[in-house]
């Protein structure tokens, strides 16, 4: 169903395909930077104006002239044309002198192993600088004969941004502009690269801006080759991959909860050309799949998840027009668009519904569940529904009951019934059709039910559980396969469910890689450690990091080599992940703890899931009255709890503003200004009041963001198969703040150790890793023999472990 031809990662695949390979010099395949630097320094000490690295990295990509002005600009000398060009021949005799220093050890030699293998793989590969050193630079390092084709600043008129120096390199190699990919550093050299229509990988931590945003990154230019040719180049040999390998599984998800993205029309509420207006970000982000919570036409009891048409969509969010366009857009970059399939119930206002309401005898009753009262009159059984209240609803016409798991205006299916079936496959079809890329379904394991016996009652003691009859049903497995057989086996899809209740055994029946029925189940007892779902209106929320690592390390290890993970700190039904277990204390703490609590979990084997503003590290909020809350599942507790006399307001409020999912719906703030940026009109939800520091225009900017280390730990996890694929071991199993693990695949190993305290702790590496390469680290820099407070930091290494 799902296999990727070639191996290469489907988003790489359909936007880099090159043929060629053009490498710009300086910061790509060397480091001359540290020259110029030296030789800018010299010339700003002789005109008397400030330097730092602050400036030298303005000079970057910048033509010679050009840098000589911004030196000046922190002169107090006026300097004429001919002193200028003294200056600056001055300052290029001091860099050639400099540059006599090199040797070819000043070429990272897993980059020059790479270029080898690149070319051995059939890539042509050129250099293409706007530097006229740039010959002297490859004689000094002895790379000249890695490249079939060097253009420098010699044989250009314009440097870059202007793409010539680009196009002439592809010229050289014989190939078309769009043949080719260009690795770049600097913004002016991925300018260049945009206007000449190639294709662009950017290496190192640059901010870059969203204009040039490259189509991939990598933070050291050796890691390129994986990025290229996996499996099969010789610089990543293939490894066995049980299940196969998927762009599902290399994918990066991005949850969008369209209510509160982005309001393109000023009505207050997010859209879906506010959704498109963002793809850029998305884009620099690095995600490969966008998932959208429901957009279809709904009466918004439960925001969405009551469906009165599956094929059309709401209003507020726009037309299908918009949608088509949308799905164009995220084509056209790369990614890939996942629905929300919520087909355990619809709306009370679907036609199917409301025909089965008003006749009994009629073909859509049994679309339904319907039940005669119990000898008392009351409801058939002691259900409570999900949101509050019994789960059956009487309907005085009929003097029967409809069953509905949620709220009564969401009545379950009845999926017995095989027209029901039916009108689900032919819609999924339908969006299929369209050219949609997956579905996460809700409430999946929910659609089979067992029977209808009183369950047992809940903590509270208002009702009893449905759960025990009508999670994991009998029949759920046969539906699943039916569905597959039927629909999903035609299309290269991703499909993941949402399983309450379900065990890393039964995850390997719902997405079991020989099971022909779905690819990854959401589960919810990570969520569950500080009872997020089984004392959810309790104030009892402490959570350990052992339980942490136990529930981890049972679903990896019990899924490796039979089912696919799912992994997620959070989403629209959650709050916020590092409000609940970071530290929001201090800005910095907030930003720390948000880095490692995504490298704790989004390196571990399975498919990241990043809910909207979490790349932000968006925080919850302070709700001080009932009446500040929309959400109709916390509405309802609220009500049914006071009522019953469980709890008092305030404590309601405090258990709101720590478990609440009207956290995760707070709009996204995008800038300072007022609203967030969110719209231009007035909000349909009150913003976090922190937007004028947590916002995307703020994280953007600051290079140490969490934006951007989101961004690094997408691009690392794509650059390293190990990563991807690779089996979890849990190391340091009992220490008490660090969650260290190793993930293993063929010769190469990762090894990722965060400290979850606000403490530093002793940390030691494992002797075998003391040597290995730190590619990701939240600090920027790795401690010795300590992990700092909420440290994470990620280490590689190829040679072969004997074990
Ligand atoms: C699970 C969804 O994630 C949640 O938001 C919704 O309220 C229920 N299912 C009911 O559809």
């Amino acid at each position: 169903m799902t296999s990727v031809a070639s191996g290469l990662s489907q988003r790489l695949a359909r936007r880099l395909a090159p043929r060629g390979i053009i490498f710009d010099l300086d910061g790509v395949l060397c480091f001359t930077d540290r020259f110029h630097y030296e030789a800018w320094l010299d010339c700003a000490r002789e005109v008397e104006a400030p330097f730092d690295w602050t400036i030298n990295d303005r000079l970057r990509g910048v033509s010679r002239m050009e840098s000589l002005e911004i030196i000046l600009e922190g002169s107090p000398h006026d300097y004429s044309d001919a002193e200028k060009e003294r200056l600056a021949t001055e300052k290029n005799e001091r860099y050639r002198a400099l540059l006599a220093q090199m040797t070819p050890e000043d070429m990272d030699p897993a980059a020059r192993a790479m270029l080898r293998g690149l070319r051995e793989a059939g890539f042509k590969l050129a250099v293409g600088s706007s530097s006229k050193n740039a010959p002297y630079i490859l004689e000094r390092l002895q790379a000249t004969d890695l490249f079939d084709a060097v253009i420098d600043g010699s044989q250009i008129e314009r440097s870059k941004p202007d793409p010539e120096v680009f196009l002439r390199a592809a010229d050289a190699l014989g190939l078309e502009p769009g043949e080719c990919l260009v690795v770049e550093d600097a913004v002016a050299g991925l300018e260049a690269a945009r206007a000449g229509g190639m294709a662009c990988v950017g290496v190192g931590r640059g901010a870059w801006p969203l204009h040039c945003a490259p189509d991939a990154r990598v933070e050291d230019v050796s890691e390129l080759a994986s990025l290229l040719e996996r499996p099969g180049s010789p610089a990543a040999p293939e490894a066995e991959i049980p299940g196969g390998r998927t762009w599902w599984k290399e994918a990066v998800v991005y949850q969008i909860y369209p209510r509160s993205f982005y309001d393109a029309n000023g009505d207050g509420i997010g859209d879906l050309r506010g959704i498109i207006a963002k793809l850029d970000y998305l884009s620099a982000l690095g995600v490969d799949v966008v998932w959208l919570n429901p957009i279809y036409r709904s009466p918004g009891v439960d925001n969405g998840y009551d469906i009165s048409d599956y094929r059309s969509i709401l209003d507020t969010f726009g037309t299908m027009d918009d949608f088509d366009e949308l799905l164009a857009a995220l084509h056209a970059r790369g990614m890939r668009l996942v629905m929300d399939l919520v087909v355990n119930h619809t709306s009370d206002q679907h036609p199917w519904f409301i025909a089965s309401k008003q006749n009994p005898a009629g073909e859509f009753r049994d679309f339904y569940i319907w039940r005669d009262p119990a000898p008392d009159g009351g409801a058939p059984n002691n259900w409570g529904s999900c949101f509050g209240g019994s789960a059956w609803t009487f309907d005085e016409a009929s003097g029967q009951y409809y069953l509905h798991l949620f709220t009564p205006e969401q009545p379950d299916l009845n999926w017995e019934n095989p027209r029901v079936r039916d009108e689900v496959f032919d819609m999924m079809d339908f969006w299929f059709k369209k050219g949609i890329d997956g579905f996460r379904m809700d409430v999946i394991s929910l659609i089979s039910k067992a029977g209808f016996e009183d369950g047992p009652v809940r903590a509270d003691g208002l009702w009893g559980d449905y759960e025990p009859q009508c999670a994991n049903g009998p029949r759920v497995h046969e539906y699943l396969h039916e569905m597959h057989e039927r629909v999903l086996t035609h299309y290269d899809d991703m499909t993941v469910g949402e399983n309450a209740a379900v065990t890393p055994e039964l995850a390997c029946l719902y997405a079991g890689f020989d099971r022909e029925e779905l690819d990854m189940a959401f589960q919810f007892e990570l969520m569950d450690v500080d009872g997020g779902e089984s004392r959810k209106w309790t104030r009892d929320w402490d959570w350990s990091l052992a339980d942490i690592k136990r529930v981890m390390t049972r679903w990896q290890e019990t899924l490796e080599g039979r089912a696919w993970n799912a992994l997620f700190w959070g989403n629209h039904d959650q709050p916020r992940v590092v409000s609940r277990f970071g530290d929001t204390s201090t800005d910095a703490r907030r930003k720390l703890s948000a880095k490692m609590l995504a490298t704790c979990l989004y390196l571990m084997q399975g498919t990241p899931y990043i809910f909207q503003g979490d790349e932000i590290a968006m925080t919850n909020c302070v709700f001080t009255g009932i009446d500040e809350i929309d959400d109709v599942h916390t509405r309802n507790a609220f009500a049914e709890l006071m009522e019953a006399g469980l709890v008092e307001p305030d404590e309601m409020m405090e258990i709101i503003n720590y478990r609440s999912r009207e956290h995760a719906r707070t709009p996204m703030p995008w800038s300072a200004e007022t609203n967030g940026g969110f719209t231009e009109g007035t909000p349909w939800h009150a913003l976090n009041p922190n937007y004028d520091k947590i916002n995307v225009e703020e994280s953007l900017a600051d290079a140490d963001s969490v934006f951007h280390y989101y961004r690094r730990l997408i691009a690392v996890r794509r650059a390293h198969e190990v990563l991807v694929y690779g089996r979890y071991r849990l190391i340091a199993s009992t220490d008490e703040h660090v969650y260290a693990y190793e993930r293993l695949l063929g010769g190469t190993r990762a090894l990722i150790a965060c400290n979850f305290g606000g403490e530093a702790v002793a940390f030691d590496l494992p002797e075998d890793w003391t040597g290995a390469r730190t590619i990701l680290a939240n600090y920027g820099n790795r401690g010795d023999g300590e992990l700092r407070p909420f440290e994470a930091l990620v280490l590689i290494c190829e040679d072969e472990r004997k074990e």
